[in-house]
């Protein structure tokens, strides 16, 4: 179990990051959050009105690479020196990130830099593409799914939790919209690989989960 690597996708806020984290720590493996990587791009993007220049984007990523922390509170996001863990959850940043997501060059980018990161053992990523294009040949692939309602309830807990204001209806036309813009874009988009296993997660707790999905890893 060590060297596994676990690919776990699926949309927005279906639990993805609180079960990977979970399993990294109970596997003692690496946990890469993509989703973070392509958010600190769309920071960059937003902070330097670099509209959708990927070729700038990427310029300043070099310049400021991403990086990964850890604190009491959880995992940190820095660009550079600059901590960037709480301004990467706002809502510009979240209602932005699917345009930047889209970009060719972008993806290559960071899915490169996923790819290097994984090339050091046991790992497990999450996000949208991770067991279509970053790690095809992952040992064990897990889709992740659960009603909009249930997926908006857990980001408005969590939005409380961080002090960011929203309004549950609005989260759920958000959520619904950044889906569809992640499933309908032309460069790698959201897609259940085929031989991904489909977990629903609506009204299942959170152990259950990694139950399951640990279980999965021990069988391979
Ligand atoms: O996982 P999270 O919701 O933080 O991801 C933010 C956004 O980053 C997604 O809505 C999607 O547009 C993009 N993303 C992606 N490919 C990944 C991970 C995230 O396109 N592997």
């Amino acid at each position: 179990l060590k060297n596994i690597r676990i690919a776990i996708d699926g949309p927005a806020s279906s639990g993805k990051s609180t079960v990977a984290k979970i399993i990294a720590k109970d596997f003692g493996i690496i946990y890469l959050d993509t989703g973070a990587m392509y958010r600190a791009a769309t920071y960059i993007a937003l902070n330097n009105d670099l509209g959708e220049d990927a070729t700038a984007i990427i310029a300043l990523l070099k310049e400021n690479p991403i990086a990964f922390g850890n604190s009491l509170e959880g995992q940190l996001v820095y660009l550079g020196e600059v901590d960037v863990t709480d301004a990467i959850r706002q809502n510009d940043v979240t209602n932005n990130v699917s345009k930047i997501s889209a970009i060719a060059e972008i993806r290559e980018y960071l899915v490169e830099a996923q790819r290097e990161i994984a090339s050091h053992g046991g790992i497990v990523m999450d996000g949208r593409d991770i067991g279509t294009v970053v790690l095809p040949d992952a040992e064990l692939k897990i889709f992740l799914v659960a009603s909009v309602d249930e997926r908006a309830e857990r980001r408005f807990k969590e939005n409380l939790q961080k002090g960011i204001e929203t309004d549950l209806d609005t989260l759920k036309v958000e959520i619904a919209e950044r889906d569809r813009k992640d499933s309908t874009r032309k460069v790698s988009p959201l897609k259940q690989a085929e031989d991904a296993i489909l977990l629903d997660t609506t009204g299942i707790s959170i152990s259950d989960v990694v139950a399951k999905i640990e279980n999965y890893a021990k069988e391979r």
